[in-house]
């Protein structure tokens, strides 16, 4: 079973659709802890399940770089296998991709290299494309510029707005993420009978 240790920024709903699906045993995985920027309410996900949590706030104007250390050392206190960004809005620092990538993965609400960055719903609405989709990447110094694990695309349909296209983009990651985890603990297994 892969050790998993999610980060978070917001609501946490494919947070919780891991969860559940860990928890259904359809993911070969085990959260072992749930960290944030801020004390958002998708951690009361974690705590539904009893998994620890911890806050690590990056102060306005603070150091990037040591907030970066602070927080890979919260994280390495659980000794994952595997870091994922579910939701998680902040930049993470070079010393930090170092020393959790590759395995550090980001989804992405879009069908990358189109539309990166924070807004990409939004960016992706109002440029007024057909289809748009859903990417599981590797993390890399970039914003979401690392190699491209899993993607699939997502139509627009006429009165679509950004949360109902954002929705149906989510459903897509989180089985993106599903199969891409699947797809690491499979390896991890392997590598571990050789
Ligand atoms: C997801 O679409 C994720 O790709 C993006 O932010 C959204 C997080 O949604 N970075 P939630 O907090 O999991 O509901």
């Amino acid at each position: 079973m892969l050790r998993v240790v999610i980060l978070i920024s917001g609501q946490g709903s494919n947070l919780r659709a891991f969860l559940d699906s860990c928890a259904e045993g359809t993911i070969p995985a085990t959260v072992v802890a749930v960290g944030a920027d801020v004390d958002v309410s998708g951690l009361d996900h974690a705590r539904h399940y009893d998994i620890p949590t911890f806050v690590e706030p990056l102060e306005s104007g603070g150091d990037r770089d040591a907030w970066g250390t602070r927080l890979g050392d919260r994280i390495a206190e659980f000794t994952p296998d595997l870091v994922i960004l579910s939701g998680f809005q902040r930049l993470v620092p070079p010393a930090f991709v170092r020393r959790f990538a590759p395995m550090l993965l980001n989804t992405h609400p879009a069908y990358l290299p189109e539309f990166p960055g924070a807004h990409a719903v939004r960016d992706a609405v109002e440029a007024g494309v057909t289809e748009t989709g859903a990417t599981v990447i590797v993390v890399d110094n970039g914003v979401d510029t690392g190699p491209i694990l899993a993607q699939r695309r997502v139509s627009l349909i006429d009165g679509d707005t950004e949360s109902t296209v954002h929705e149906r983009i989510k459903i897509v990651e989180r089985e993106l993420l599903a199969d891409v985890v699947r797809d690491l603990a499979d390896r991890e297994t392997a590598i571990e009978e050789n």
